[in-house]
């Protein structure tokens, strides 16, 4: 099969993204074993890795998802919920799910806005880290894959709506599409 338009390398395959997935989820069954978790997604990026994480995961879980828009061009971070939670998270153990921490300002609004209704506690899960483009500290408790600063897809992650659905994680380059 060719790979699709604009695809330049894959990074991870998908063998490798659900041996790693295994790996993280087994730490976290072990973690949390015998407390009240509930993973948290945001639409829609993160909805692919919380699927495939709660289902390698073997303690009972909740999971819910929120969605979230930015306003304008009112720059990066600058963010509101457009899609609130189901339900409350109070005295629950939150795992917030990401696809990937970039700059983390998505990530720091998400933590303050979850924080101020009280979990026992709030941890971040994320797909693919990217710290070379860090801007604002978030304190990553799992990562599957560290990647180098390049635009990716697969996995969840989109280019202009396209390519969530790839098994792999892949750089693209936009100009080549
Ligand atoms: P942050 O606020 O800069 O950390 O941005 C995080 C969000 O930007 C992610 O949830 C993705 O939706 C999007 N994003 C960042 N990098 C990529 C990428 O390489 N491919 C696809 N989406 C990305
Ligand atoms: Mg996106």
């Amino acid at each position: 099969m060719t790979a699709p338009p604009g695809i330049e390398r894959v990074l991870f395959t998908e063998e490798q993204v659900e041996q790693r997935v295994r790996e993280v989820a087994a730490e976290i069954s072990a973690k949390f074993e015998g407390r009240d978790l509930k993973l948290i997604a945001v639409l829609k990026g993160a909805v692919f890795f919380l699927t495939a994480l709660a289902r390698a995961i073997e303690i009972p879980l909740e999971i819910d998802f929120l969605a979230i828009s930015s306003f304008g061009s009112a720059g990066p971070g600058m963010v509101r919920i457009a899609k609130d939670l189901d339900h409350p998270i109070q005295d629950q153990d939150i795992l917030l799910v990401e696809d990937i921490v970039d700059t983390g300002f998505t990530t720091r609004y998400l933590l303050q806005t979850l924080a101020g209704r009280e979990p026992r506690s709030l941890g971040i899960c994320t797909l693919l880290d990217r710290t070379a483009r860090r801007i604002v500290q978030v304190p990553v408790d799992y990562r599957c894959f560290e990647i180098p600063d390049r635009f990716v897809v697969g996995c969840g992650l989109d280019f202009k709506q396209r390519y969530r659905n790839l098994g792999y994680i892949a750089v693209m380059d936009p100009d080549k599409i």
